[in-house]
């Protein structure tokens, strides 16, 4: 009879070990063991035990998590069991921000809550401005986002009480409510533009299209236009979680520390920042841009075939068919640029998305377009200046994050401090020289 049991023999010393499988709520979802328990598997009795080594976590499980799905193989993503693409088509960012937090769809009592809790909660310190001034105009967003972020934590000092469920909620609400106003004022002293503060009888992504765009000369039919706010709701919507990814991580790594929300999101966000990450938005369309027209790209793609470039806004370390997210994008980059006027670089990104998906090249590596590859053609068509491009996918991200440090910092089994284990592969005991000695 089949048994949910791992026998291994460890070939040094003979012994057999019998090691339990472990199930989440869906067996046909997976399983693993407790890198714990290969701890028993010793040479002696001094020796430490087996520990698993896996750079990048790439087979490694660290907790369970009921927020997101995805099946890599067949391009499926579900928040809270909810498929992407019907929130995509039917919900709001708001929603679906209340939905990761709490779990369920709210009622239409509670969304009102909710909603009214977040946009009265809108508006940011007035000394973040001044510190806000204090970064060089050219600085990039991101960096100024990062920081801001951080800096939050020294204004909000009950922000520290993280073991206070209480505490917790009304600091999830606080960042939900302040990261569109940090990003707008961003933007603002990117442009020498002064502040638009937020008014609390607009809707959140009409707040943030008004803080960014308003008094702006050029700007002001963007900001007024349904389909672009509706763009921007579904963007934030298919950018808002996508389970334990490399800031997430961060964010659950840095939480796990019991530092405040402010601290453990700036990191999150600092890892978001780097290229193969969320700044991939950006350096897709330089990538782009700098290819120009359809005739240059067979040359690019035979450098990224010589791995002398990356085709970036491809590939995914989990989806190997597709990125269910690319799909609505690509289409939503269509209902924009109606609104918006052509761009040329939409015409470049299909024309390459089709060279690369018949080549061989990316076909047995199994790249497709990500996320990232068509976001970047809606954000340049909004009028945001490329590094912009990562903070508007950390703005979104932000619920995504709250929800997994909510879900970590309310499971005392497993609220662990992450410390994982190296391999020490350096330079055994030596005496200390004297310097007059080395040569
Ligand atoms: N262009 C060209 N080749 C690629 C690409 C790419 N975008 N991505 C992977 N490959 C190749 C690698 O060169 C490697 O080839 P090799 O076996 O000949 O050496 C193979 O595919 C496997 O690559 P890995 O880096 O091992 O794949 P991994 O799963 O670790 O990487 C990642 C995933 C980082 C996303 C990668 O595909 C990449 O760099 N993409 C471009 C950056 C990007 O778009 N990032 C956004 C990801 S989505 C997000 O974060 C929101």
């Amino acid at each position: 009879m089949a048994q949910d049991t791992l026998t291994v023999t460890d070939n040094r010393t003979g012994k057999v070990y019998v090691i339990p499988i472990r199930y989440g709520t869906y067996p046909e979802y997976g399983a693993s063991i407790s890198a714990m328990d290969l701890r028993q598997i010793k040479v002696s009795e001094n020796d430490f035990g087996l520990l698993s080594f896996d750079p990048g976590l790439t087979n490694t499980e660290t907790t369970a998590s009921a927020i997101t799905f995805i099946d890599g193989e067949r391009g499926i993503l579900r928040y809270r069991g909810y498929p992407i693409e019907q929130l995509a088509e039917k919900s709001t960012f708001l929603e679906v921000a209340y939905l990761l937090i709490h779990g369920k769809l709210p009622t239409f009592a509670e969304f009102t809550d909710w909603t009214n809790k977040i946009v009265q909660n809108m508006l940011i310190h007035e000394s973040i401005k001044k510190f806000l001034d204090g970064f060089h105009s050219n600085a990039h967003a991101m960096g100024v986002f990062v920081g801001t972020l951080g800096a939050k934590s020294t204004f909000y000092p009950a922000a520290k009480n993280v073991l206070d469920p209480k505490q917790r909620m009304r600091e999830t609400i606080n960042i939900i409510a302040s990261v569109p106003t940090i990003a707008a004022y961003t933007y603002r002293h990117s442009c020498g533009l002064p502040y638009v503060y937020p008014d609390p009888s607009l809707s959140y992504i009409y707040n943030f299209l008004s803080m960014l765009f308003r008094m702006q000369p050029g700007k002001e039919e963007i900001y007024h236009n349904p389909v672009i706010e509706r763009a921007l709701d579904v963007l934030f919507i298919l950018h808002a979680d996508h389970e334990q990814n490399c800031s997430t991580t961060t964010m659950r790594t840095v939480g796990s520390a019991l530092s405040d929300p402010y601290s453990a999101i700036s990191a999150a966000a600092g890892a978001l920042y780097g290229q193969l990450h969320g700044g991939a938005n950006q350096e897709a369309l330089e990538m782009l841009s700098q290819i120009g027209t359809k005739e240059n790209i067979p040359a690019f793609i035979e450098r990224v075939k010589n791995h002398e470039t990356r085709l970036m806004g491809f590939g995914h370390r989990v989806y190997k068919n597709y990125d269910p997210r690319a799909k609505i994008i690509k289409k939503m980059a269509d209902q924009v640029l109606e609104v918006t006027g052509p761009d040329p670089l939409i015409d470049v990104a299909r024309e390459l998305e089709c060279i690369a998906l018949s080549d061989e090249y990316f076909i047995k590596r199994k790249l497709y377009p990500n996320v990232d590859f068509y976001s970047g053609i809606i954000y340049k068509a909004l009028g945001f200046p490329v590094d912009m491009f990562p903070v508007l996918f950390a703005l979104a991200r932000t619920a995504g994050w709250l929800s997994h440090w909510l879900e970590l910092m309310g499971n005392e089994d497993e609220r662990k401090i992450v410390r994982p284990r190296q391999q020490y592969v350096g330079e055994d005991v030596r005496e200390y020289v004297p310097m007059d000695d080395r040569t």
